[in-house]
Order: structure tokens, then C-alpha cells, then sequence
């Protein structure tokens, strides 16, 4: 059997992964069948692994509580790998990410499609596809106030007390995540009633309280519909109201206006914006929409390949974009008053995550390359006490007074 791939070929490094090593194989392009077996032994194995850790019960809460790097944050990422073992090799979808979400500020992630931004919010909800995915390295540190745990330590029993209760996930198909066979009603009380233990009629009030929060004009007759009875607006809204019952201290949206028109987004924007600042909660806003980050940011992180190549507020990102990556995203926007034949495009692809090179994951498609770029991958440099960038264009700009936001 033939799979495609890259000229490299597998073996197996300390954390349990596959590594890629150089293949001696004539064909550069496909998988021998000798190769393909030993990629699905060494990830059969892996996977074990990882899946066994998992299943430790009983597990002392002193194993997954850890101290947050700053109190005033809710979520700190700390260099967090996670990896899908597949047919064809080790997928790094998150390769080393690090940036923290701010109490009560709304942080966009950018980056075009494939970076790795839904794995890693799937990650801070422990939601990655297993077996296959796993988080292999790093942590992700939540704030609970009195305390914080490490997401990727803690055991699932745990996990699903804070999933929907202290963070919430809106998805960015509202159609594929609402059950189609139970009515809306169901489906909010239901959260309800998992995380708060109050009666079905408490329930039933609540969810149609948060029905009419979020917008809706006849709560008490969506109630009763079945999804498919609903417009694409009215189940996004939905969707929200489900996420926002149980007063999360923090909002995952991913996505959360793609499947929408403009004037549906406009509302759903205003409605995230209100709803943050009445629970005082915080935002994980993931879109490709510069647009959207503009309005609705305060903190944005640009990823590329499954790294953050860069992080600032929104003010340096849009005015002071440093890496050639975010200044081409920038000039892919349409301006209004701006005339131009064609919109700006990046040339070239995201280098494949199963193979990925040892320097700047941007090198193939920069036009600014210099020398430097052919050594290893840049490290993060600190602009300023908010921006990082990691390009080796900035070298020997480091902010001296500045600390670090990670
Ligand atoms: N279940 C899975 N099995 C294997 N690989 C996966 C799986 N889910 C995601 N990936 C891979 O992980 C990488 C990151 O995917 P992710 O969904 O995070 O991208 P994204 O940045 O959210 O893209 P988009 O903007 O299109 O939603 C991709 O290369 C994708 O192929
Ligand atoms: S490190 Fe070099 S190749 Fe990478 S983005 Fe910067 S200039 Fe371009
Ligand atoms: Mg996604």
C-alpha cells in the first residue's frame, strides 16, 4: 500500500512521537508498505501510552494544581505540543504555542487555515479527537481564582466540571453542533442542569431567560422547536445562549460568523461584546477575519504553521505589523478608499505539518529572507513590554525594559 509523503521516514523520539529522519529510500514521494507499518506500530504504541495516562483514576488534585505566571490572567498556554498520529506520520498541529488570555480581555487568534488555532482551543478544553490527537508537551494553565489547574494533567472526571461550567465553547457550525433530534429547550437545560443541580422548572426558566438575553423574540416558542426549525442566526444564537448558561469565566468562539451574513455577524459581534462585559468573562476569538478582530480585540496572536509567530494588542498588530507573514495578511484586506487592481495574495503554501522544516516555517513564501534564515527556527523577540515577534528581521530591537507577556 502507498501512502504520500515526503522523503523522510520515521523513528521514534523520547516523548513517544514520531520523528522524521531522512529517508534512504530511492522514492521521495510515497510510503512503502514497510514504512506505513512501522509509522502505524510506533503510533499504535504512542497512542497507548498516552491513552493509559489518561485513564489513571483517583488521581490527587495536587498533580494537575499548578500557579499561574500572573494572577491577572485567565489562561496561560505554555509552549503546548499537540500532535494527531496518523497514517502518513506525525501531524504537529500545535507545535510550541505560548500566549496568555487576560481576565476580562478578548484575545484574537489569526492565521490562515490549518495553523492550528481550533486545536488549540480544542486542547484547553480537552476535546482534541483521540486517540489520535493527543497533547504530548506543555501545559495550559486555567485560572479558578482561588486556584489554577493544568488543563493537559487533569483527569477527565474533572475536566467535564469545568467544560461548559468555567469555559465555553461556541462552535463555528451551529447546525453540526446542536443535536438534531432534541428540541432547543432540552439542549440548554440539560447544561443546567449538569452543572448547577437546580430543579427542571429552575432549568426551564433559566434557559428561556438566556434565550431572551441572547436576542431572541418568541423565547418561550424556540423553546419547544427542533433546531432545523430555526434560522442560521437564531441557532448561532442558540449556541450562545447554551454556552453563556452556566456563567463561564471564559468564551471560546471559534469562528463564531463564518456560516453567517453580514448583518446576522453585526448582531452576533454586538451580543458577544454586551454578554462579555455582563459576566465579566473573557474571549478566545478565532476567525480569519481581520476585520472582526479590529473591532472586537484587545489582544491578538498571529499563528502560522502551528507556532505563534507573533503577539501584541491590537493597536501593534494593525499599526506596527512586524512579521512578513501579519504585514501580508494585512495587505490582503480590502480598504475602503484604497484603489487596487488585485488584491495582495501570499504566494506559495503552509509547509506540510508532518514534515516540517528545521529554520522559519515563513521562509518559502518571505520575500525579505536574509542569510540568517537558513539556521534554525527564530526565537521570540520582545519589542515591547506587549509585542513579540519571532523573525530574525528584528534582531537587536529587544524592548530592554520590557517583560515578557509568556
Ligand atoms: N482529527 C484530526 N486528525 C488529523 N489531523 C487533524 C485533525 N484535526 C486537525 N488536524 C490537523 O491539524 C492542523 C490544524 O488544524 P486546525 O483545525 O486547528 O486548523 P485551523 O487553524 O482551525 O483552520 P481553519 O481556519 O480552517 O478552521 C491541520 O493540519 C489539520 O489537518
Ligand atoms: S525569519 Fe527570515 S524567513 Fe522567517 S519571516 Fe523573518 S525574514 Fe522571513
Ligand atoms: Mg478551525
Amino acid at each position: 500500500m502507498l501512502f504520500k509523503k515526503s522523503n523522510t521516514t520515521q523513528s521514534e523520539s523520547s516523548d513517544g512521537s514520531n520523528v522524521k529522519k531522512p529517508s534512504r529510500k530511492g522514492n521521495a514521494h510515497y510510503l512503502t508498505a514497510k514504512e506505513s507499518r512501522e509509522i502505524a506500530k510506533s503510533n499504535a504504541r504512542a497512542m497507548r501510552e498516552y491513552e493509559k495516562k489518561k485513564r489513571v483514576k483517583n488521581v490527587d488534585e495536587s498533580v494537575y494544581t499548578c500557579q499561574m505566571q500572573d494572577e491577572n490572567n485567565i489562561v496561560e498556554f505554555d509552549d503546548l505540543h499537540t500532535y494527531f498520529f496518523t497514517d502518513a506520520g506525525v501531524s504537529k498541529a500545535v507545535d510550541g504555542v505560548t500566549f496568555s488570555i487576560p481576565k476580562g480581555a478578548t484575545v484574537g487568534v489569526v492565521g490562515e487555515s490549518g495553523c492550528g488555532k481550533s486545536v488549540t482551543s480544542l486542547s484547553l478544553m480537552q476535546l482534541v479527537q483521540a486517540p489520535q490527537g493527543q497533547i504530548v508537551g506543555g501545559s495550559i494553565r486555567f485560572n479558578l481564582g482561588d486556584k489554577a489547574y493544568d488543563i493537559t494533567k487533569m483527569p477527565m472526571s474533572e475536566m467535564q466540571k469545568i467544560r461548559g461550567k468555567q469555559i465555553a465553547m461556541i462552535f463555528q457550525e451551529p447546525m453540526t453542533s446542536l443535536n438534531p433530534v432534541f428540541r432547543i429547550g432540552y439542549q440548554i437545560d440539560e447544561m443546567i442542569l449538569l452543572h448547577t443541580g437546580c430543579t427542571k422548572e429552575e432549568a426551564k426558566a433559566r434557559s428561556i431567560e438566556m434565550l431572551k438575553l441572547v436576542g431572541i423574540a418568541a423565547p418561550e416558542r424556540v423553546y419547544r422547536c427542533y433546531p432545523h426549525e430555526l434560522s442560521g442566526g437564531m441557532r448561532q444564537r442558540v449556541m450562545i445562549a447554551i454556552a453563556l448558561s452556566c456563567n463561564p469565566r471564559l468564551i471560546i468562539a471559534d469562528e463564531p460568523t463564518t456560516a453567517l451574513d453580514v448583518t446576522i455577524q453585526a448582531q452576533i459581534l454586538d451580543l458577544l461584546r454586551e454578554i462579555k462585559d455582563k459576566i465579566d468573562g473573557s474571549i478566545m476569538l478565532i476567525t480569519h477575519d481581520l476585520g472582526v478582530i479590529a473591532e472586537m480585540a484587545d489582544y491578538v496572536v498571529v499563528m502560522y504553521a502551528g507556532r505563534v509567530i507573533e503577539a501584541g494588542t491590537t493597536e501593534e498588530i494593525f499599526h506596527n505589523p512586524l512579521h512578513p507573514y501579519t504585514i501580508g495578511l494585512q495587505k490582503s484586506k480590502p480598504v475602503v478608499k484604497r484603489k487596487v487592481e488585485r488584491l495582495y495574495n501570499i504566494p506559495g503554501q503552509v509547509p506540510n505539518p508532518i514534515d516540517m522544516p528545521d529554520y522559519c516555517y515563513f521562509k518559502e513564501r518571505c520575500d525579505r529572507c536574509i542569510e540568517k534564515c537558513n539556521g534554525e527556527y527564530p526565537h521570540f523577540i520582545q519589542v515591547s513590554p506587549t509585542h513579540r515577534v519571532s523573525c530574525y528581521l528584528y534582531e537587536g530591537q529587544e524592548n530592554k525594559g520590557g517583560n515578557a507577556d509568556e
